[in-house]
Order: structure tokens, then sequence, then C-alpha cells
């Protein structure tokens, strides 16, 4: 089964996303953190923003894996070409230069590929703008996540100042995720808009708890296995059929699950360490 979840920035779709995941024992991924990592290998390569032919090339050439802690789905490390960007597709300049990079229509074509190769025979959880409009147009759930912009705006600053990393000023953060929103919605390609059959949500008053909540009761309905339902029948009950349980072309490794290419980690880095970002 594929949980498709969309929104804009700040919506609280990684932390409802990954609830989902722990929840239904499903894989997890972050198509942003993807666009962010091609931004950033940009930026640190000297590549200018509007030099297409070399982002996409990045795009289509550089391999982007991601190490989780396999209980939260919290990332411990994601890196492209071998090097570790975990902190770095965080920081101000990648917030500032990835919705340019992401409107190239061949950059999104490069990375929606390996997003639906990393799906393939997978129940996974996926969170990004397009998943339910282009990525999986098909996908059995869909979700529309929304808040008010004052409060995405109140809740990014929390974050990155529990990350340690980027503007923590609110009112900041709120004319640069408007500005952000502007861009992600009119661009030409892969807008930001909800499929028109998502289940919209807005979180503006939700915890995430309660929006994971219902997200996780509505993928149950539609044929999703509940482990809890599992972990509590009599034995000789069987599971219900029709999802697949453990990803397959991803290898479980002690506490950490890896997705995407697998490259030797970088150096100074420990993929089997948990993450303890918030
Ligand atoms: O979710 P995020 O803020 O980390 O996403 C970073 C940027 O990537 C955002 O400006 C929009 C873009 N993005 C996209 O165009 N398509 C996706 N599927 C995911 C993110």
């Amino acid at each position: 089964m594929i949980i498709a979840i969309d929104g804009p920035a700040g919506s609280g779709k990684s932390t409802v996303a990954r609830r989902v995941a722990k929840r239904l024992a499903f894989t997890y991924l972050d198509t942003g953190a993807m666009y962010r990592a091609v931004t950033w290998r940009a930026l640190s390569c000297g590549i200018a923003l509007d030099d297409v032919a070399s982002l996409s090339r990045i795009a289509r050439e550089e391999p982007i894996a991601f190490t989780h802690a396999r209980d939260t789905w919290q990332p411990d490390l994601i890196t492209i070409a071998g090097v570790d960007a975990t902190s770095s597709i965080r920081t101000p300049e990648v917030d500032a230069a990835v919705s340019a990079v992401s409107a190239i229509p061949a950059v999104r074509e490069a990375l929606v590929e390996q997003q639906r190769a990393i799906a393939r025979g997978t129940d996974i959880v996926m969170e990004g703008r397009d998943i339910g409009t282009v990525v999986f147009p098909a996908a059995e759930l869909k979700v529309f996540l929304t808040a008010s912009p004052e409060e995405r705006a109140r809740r990014r600053a929390g974050q990155n100042a529990r990350r340690h990393t980027g503007e923590t000023d609110p009112h900041a953060i709120l004319s640069q995720i408007a500005e952000r929103d502007r861009l992600d919605s009119a661009r030409p390609t892969a807008p930001l808009v909800a499929a028109s059959d998502a289940l919209v949500l807005d979180s503006s008053k939700l915890e995430a708890r309660q929006v994971a909540a219902v997200i996780c009761r509505t993928a149950v309905e539609r044929g999703a296995t509940d482990p809890r339902a599992i972990r509590h029948a009599p034995p000789d009950a069987h599971p219900p059929s029709g999802t697949r349980r453990h990803p397959t072309g991803r290898s479980s490794h002690g506490r950490t699950w890896h997705i995407g290419h697998r490259g030797d980690p970088p150096q100074g880095a420990d993929p089997s360490e948990d993450s303890h970002e918030a």
C-alpha cells in the first residue's frame, strides 16, 4: 500500500508521516530531503541555480541514500554521492534555493523515477508536494495536510531552534514560507495542489498524534494491516492479505533501515547510531 502525504512547508507532514509509518510498520520516505540534497550538492559544488544541465545531472547521477532509526524513522544519515548532507540540507541557503531547483522538470523527472523505484514492492508512507498527483496518482490513500501560515511558521521556528539551524524568528519564517508556498504552488511542473481524491486535513488545531490516528484508521479501512491487531490476534489467526509487511530491496541492519543507494558511509559517520533530532 502507498500512503501519499502532501502539503506545504510546516504543515506537520514529517512528524505525521513518521508516526504513521511507525504505527503501521511501513517504510517512510521524505522526498523533500531529496530535492534538498540535490540543491545542497549544487551549492557546495559552486553550480549556478540556472545551470539546468548540471543540476539535472546531479539529480540523475549522484545517488541519494537515507539511513533511518528503525523505531522512529528519524533520519540518522542522508548522503548524496557518498557525502554526509544530513544537517547541511536544512540550512537557510538550501531553504532559499530549493524551490528554484525543484521547479526544474528534468530534476523532478530523475527524482520521481527514484521515488517510484524505492516504493516498488513496499508498503510505504511517502511525503512531499506531488506524491498523490504525480508520483503515485493511484496511491491507495492520499492525504493533503494543511495548517494556517502562522501555525506553520511557529512550528518551523521551534524545529529550527531545536536543530540549532536556520531562522528562528516566526515573523521572518512566515514571509519565507509565504514565498516558498507561492513558488511551489505557481510552478508549471507538479505544482503543490491537493489531489481531487485526497483526504484534506487541517492540522492547525490538531496534534500530530490525532492526525496520524485518522490516517492510520483510514489506511486500515482501505486494507492496510494493523500490526497491533496482529499482535493481539489469537495464535491461529491469519493476517489480512493484500499488503506486504516488509520493504523489499532494502536491508535492515541492527537498529537502522537503509533506503536508496548504499555506498560506503562517509568518514566519521556511524549509520548504526540513532539520531536525537526532534
Ligand atoms: O518538504 P520540504 O520543505 O523539505 O521540501 C523542500 C522543497 O522541495 C520545497 O520547496 C518543495 C520541494 N519539493 C517538491 O517540489 N516536491 C516534493 N515531492 C517534495 C519537495
